[in-house]
């Protein structure tokens, strides 16, 4: 487990292009696993500008997103595919059949989830995986109550994310209340996860999801059992993780550290490594 704290959200969202760069560089026909909201934003103009310059080519890039809002048509400004195609695929040279999003409009939800999941071990699996964080823990819709063992199915939102997600629509009413997501299972098969966070009222999220319990109450807590797992953090989401591990952090000065949890200090697969640049959080 890393955790690296970012000066600001331009700085993570370059850091998390530049490491799906690096997966795309090494691997040309790479599967990637994407997320949409406002989080990703700067990583996918960080990972335009890089095509723009001749430095990425996505021509063999396999992509499978993690969720979808149900009953929303596909070309719907809310769906996720036409988020997705506005943000990066149409901006790059990704093959449109290459790309993977659940359909929320499938009339068999259930067997479409099913496909999708055999699609992705199809495709070889999910080499890195993005994910976003929501204020009450959740990745992808995997709201608080996801186990860790499930899979790719319908979920119903909860009122949180609902009104969370609201700010897209024109009103709360209009928010799907349900949505098709990859499971918890689904996406720690991913050989590497990559989750990006900024802002305050990402900070209790992250906190819990790093040193509390894990818990399904915390989806996000499971990502430490993960073996590659990353978390980006804008301080400012940073911003609740203990003193002490933060303290500590300051105390050896910028750079990278070695923190165990202070609450499981016994248990070796929960020790995260810090790593601070720029300024000191306040
Ligand atoms: P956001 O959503 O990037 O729009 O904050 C993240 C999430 O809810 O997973």
């Amino acid at each position: 487990m890393e955790v690296r704290v970012l000066d600001t959200s331009d700085e993570m969202g370059q850091a998390a292009a530049e490491l799906f760069a690096q997966r795309i560089e090494g691997k040309p026909d790479v599967v990637l696993g994407l997320a949409t909201g406002s989080t990703p934003l700067k990583m996918y103009d960080a990972l335009v500008r890089l095509y723009e310059q001749g430095k990425l080519d996505f021509s063999h890039v396999v992509s499978f997103n993690l969720d979808e809002y149900v009953g929303l048509p596909t070309n719907h400004d809310q769906g996720y595919r036409y988020f997705m195609d506005k943000n990066l695929f149409d901006k790059v040279n990704i093959a449109k059949e290459n790309t993977h999003l659940p359909d929320g409009m499938a009339s068999d939800l259930a067997a479409m989830c099913a496909a999708y999941e055999e699609a992705i071990k199809d495709a070889g699996g999910i080499d890195i995986q993005l994910l976003g964080i929501g204020g009450n823990g959740h990745v992808a819709f995997n709201e608080p109550g996801s186990g860790k063992e499930s899979r790719t199915r319908v979920v119903d939102l909860t009122s949180e994310t609902i009104r969370d997600n609201s700010r897209f629509f024109k009103d709360e009413s209009e928010v799907p209340r349900q949505a098709v997501t990859m499971g918890i299972g689904s996406m720690m098969e991913a050989r590497e996860i990559v989750l990006i966070a900024d802002g305050a009222d990402k900070a209790e999220a992250i906190a819990k999801a790093l040193e509390g319990e894990i818990t399904a109450a915390v989806p996000a807590s499971f990502l430490r059992e993960h073996p590659n797992c990353t978390f980006l953090l804008e301080r400012e989401a940073a911003s609740r993780l203990s003193p002490g591990a933060l303290e500590s952090g300051y105390g050896a000065g910028w750079g990278t550290i070695g923190v165990s949890n202070p609450r499981h200090p016994s248990r070796g697969g929960l020790n995260f490594v810090l790593r601070f640049s720029g300024r000191k959080p306040k």
